[in-house]
């Protein structure tokens, strides 16, 4: 197994804290992120494309090495159509809204797009936004949830492919879900997509970093990834990988400077110019480059192996804990290392807030976790938890080791025997 490190050491004061929300953003981050944040912020500091001198030119090195890095880890075709956003909401907004059309006036339909229980509000709310916005006398864009298995949460392919009407033109699926940690069956959609000559955009948000993605291989069009999480760049930075070609049927969600053709009143057509507009997070991108070095010198396979490895501990620690469940896949096929748990109180009695076994978590343990709805409101409904509190999420990242996921399986057990 590699070593990874730990993350249970007492930090400050003595007080032991267990970092298990890698899900909303990964700490800690390897020292070579601090490192290349404080080196660019100590010997650059200049904005790429923004002037003619050496540090400027260097800034546009800073960018151009990240996404050199993002086109290895991904097998883009070129590192220029990886396009640098605030994260991957962001880039998700870009995907999203630079593709789908409404009806224009005419009468035509809008355009149909489809997703899934599972995914984020992030794909939802730009869906159901531009289903609203209708053209004169047109239709709004039109959208259809698939349902997923009632356990797993896994979609069916053979289901998307009946979710399929003669004006779909984008399938979006999220790869691994925040709230329970299933692993959507990407390659099988994407093949189903690509053949149906249908824009697939997989939402990585989760599983970037963590297991292995190949867009050429996985039949993606449009990949929309965090920089935070599983690449452990830091906040503030994500990216939107758009397939060569692509980029002609898509509009920019920003128009403006961008140091290039500066003369002309519209928007260069180039990439990554085309969707760039601004100064950019030049340090989060330094950050952000050293971070997926670090992945790639570890290997996502071996990242991902090591992903694998926790969840295995985690579900053999807390097998067979009275009153504890965990939402999703019960075993590690379709699985990463995100846990909904939810604890019962007596019998008859219902369970515990998830609010609650949060505060229990940090106060009694020091282990952060996420409670609530997790921005992904149609899968708490599809799991019944949505109109009482949602779960409390742990999720695992590349930091934590075997002894960390037993502690925080032992801190569960102790809660729910507190309430036998
Ligand atoms: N979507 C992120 C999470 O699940 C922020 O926490």
């Amino acid at each position: 197994m590699m070593n990874l490190g730990q993350n249970t050491e007492s930090r400050g004061g003595g007080v032991r804290r267990l970092y298990v929300d890698n899900a909303a953003t990964s700490f800690p981050k390897p020292p070579e992120v601090l490192k290349a944040m404080v080196d660019y912020a100590t010997h650059i500091g200049a904005s790429a494309g923004r002037g003619a001198y050496a540090e400027a030119r260097a800034s546009a090195e800073v960018l151009k090495n990240c996404r050199e890095k993002l086109n290895t880890l991904f097998n883009g075709e070129n590192p220029n159509h990886f396009i640098f956003t605030m994260n991957c909401t962001d880039a998700l907004n870009l995907a999203i809204k630079g593709i789908l059309r409404d009806g224009k006036g005419g009468g035509r339909n809008g355009d149909h797009c489809v997703t899934t229980w599972m995914d984020h509000n992030s794909v939802l709310r730009p869906y159901h936004a531009l289903a609203q916005s209708r053209g004169e006398g047109g239709g709004g864009v039109q959208y259809t949830h698939i349902a997923v298995d009632p356990v797993t949460c896994v979609v069916d392919p053979a289901d998307v492919k009946k979710a399929i009407r003669p004006n779909t033109k984008l399938i979006a699926v999220v790869h691994g879900s925040n709230v329970t940690g299933t692993v959507q069956p990407i390659r099988e959609i994407g093949k189903i997509a690509r053949e149906a000559q249908i824009l697939f955009l997989v939402d990585a948000a989760q599983s970037a970093g963590h297991i292995p993605i190949d867009v050429q291989a996985d039949y993606i069009d449009l990949l929309a990834f965090p920089g935070h999480k599983g690449l452990l760049g830091p906040l503030g930075t994500g990216a939107l990988y758009i397939r060569p070609g692509l980029e002609k049927q898509m509009t920019p969600l920003r128009h403006g400077g961008t140091g290039s053709l500066s003369e002309q009143d519209i928007q260069p057509d180039f990439m990554p110019d085309k969707f760039e507009s601004g100064s950019h997070n030049a340090i989060g991108i330094a950050g952000l480059a050293a971070g997926v070095e670090w992945v790639l010198q570890k290997t996502i396979h071996a990242l991902y192996q090591h992903d694998q490895m926790l969840c295995c501990t985690f579900m053999e620690s807390i097998d067979g804990i009275d009153g504890l469940r965990f939402l999703g896949p019960q075993g590690i096929k379709n699985r990463m290392g995100v846990f909904s748990v939810r604890i019962k109180k007596r019998k008859g009695e219902g369970e515990i807030d998830p609010l609650q076994l949060a505060h229990r978590l940090e106060n009694e343990f020091g282990i952060l976790t996420r409670p609530g709805l997790h921005c992904a409101p149609l899968a708490h409904r599809h799991l019944g938890t949505l109109d009482t509190g949602g779960t409390t999420r742990l999720s695992f990242g590349a930091f934590l080791s075997a002894l960390d996921v037993r502690y925080a399986a032992d801190a569960l057990a102790t809660i729910a025997l507190s309430y036998e």
